[in-house]
């Protein structure tokens, strides 16, 4: 597999670890050119030519392309700097979410802010914050995978707008719809990994920690390692 591109490798061996025998020409979800992605012939061309986030967010228009749309108060389509060098990526709205609009504004978004503010020494408005799906699952449930793949060319196509240097998935859901796996997040969480030539560092979700404190210190281990790929010195930390 030595000369093939590093995505394609990262690919291969997840599935070799899945139990993959055989490699299709075209495994489902992937791109043509062989980048795990969203397969841009299935993408509406207004999202794939949507020149900005604004532009973009006129394209999500009031969805009704997945069932969440019947429950949600609001659509949430991510928040932070355009420019941003650093984005997270969550699961999907929570109840303060859907009522507010914003992602990770509740107990699980007060904990990720402090992560970026009281950890990395950042202000919430110098990263961008967005969800794999953009409207609250009734009652909090796990996104189906319909809803994962109705929303995620909006994530892609945000994606490739910001442009971020790194990327940080946050749990399970994030995290294999940007690796396109089924890998445990306990699995996959402190390595470094690549989503489309973006360095992307899985995390535990905020969530998780709230009910399991004790995770904190490794999510603060994975966290340190993102300052130091984006050369933010912890001394610098406010
Ligand atoms: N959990 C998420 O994954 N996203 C949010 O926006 C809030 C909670």
């Amino acid at each position: 597999m030595a000369g093939l591109p590093r995505a394609a490798l990262n690919y291969l061996e997840r599935e070799l670890e899945l139990g993959l025998e055989a490699i299709p020409l075209r495994a489902p979800g992937m791109r043509e050119q062989g980048r795990p992605g969203v397969d841009s012939s299935l993408v509406e061309p207004a999202i794939r030519q949507a020149a900005d986030l604004d532009v973009l967010r006129e394209v999500l228009g009031d969805c009704r392309r997945c069932k969440l749309c019947s429950d949600r108060s609001n659509i949430v389509f991510g928040v932070g700097n355009p420019d941003a060098g650093l984005m997270f990526v969550g699961e999907g709205p929570g109840e303060e979410e859907d009522k507010q609009g914003v992602p990770f504004v509740g107990r699980a978004g007060a904990l990720l802010t402090d992560i970026i503010t009281k950890g990395m020494g950042l202000r919430r408005e110098d990263v961008y914050i967005a969800n794999v799906v953009k409207c609250r699952p009734p009652g909090n449930r796990n996104p189906q995978p319909d809803e994962i793949v109705a929303c995620e060319p909006f994530l892609a196509r945000q994606i490739e707008i910001i442009e971020p240097k790194v990327l940080v998935s946050l749990g399970t859901f994030a995290t294999q719809a940007l690796l396109k796996n089924r890998i445990a997040i306990s699995k996959q969480r402190g390595v470094w990994s690549d989503y489309n030539g973006v360095p992307l560092m899985p995390t535990f979700h905020p969530a998780y920690l709230l009910r399991n404190p004790s995770g904190k210190r490794i999510v603060w281990g994975d966290i340190k390692l993102v300052m130091q790929k984006m050369g933010i010195s912890p001394l610098a930390r406010r």
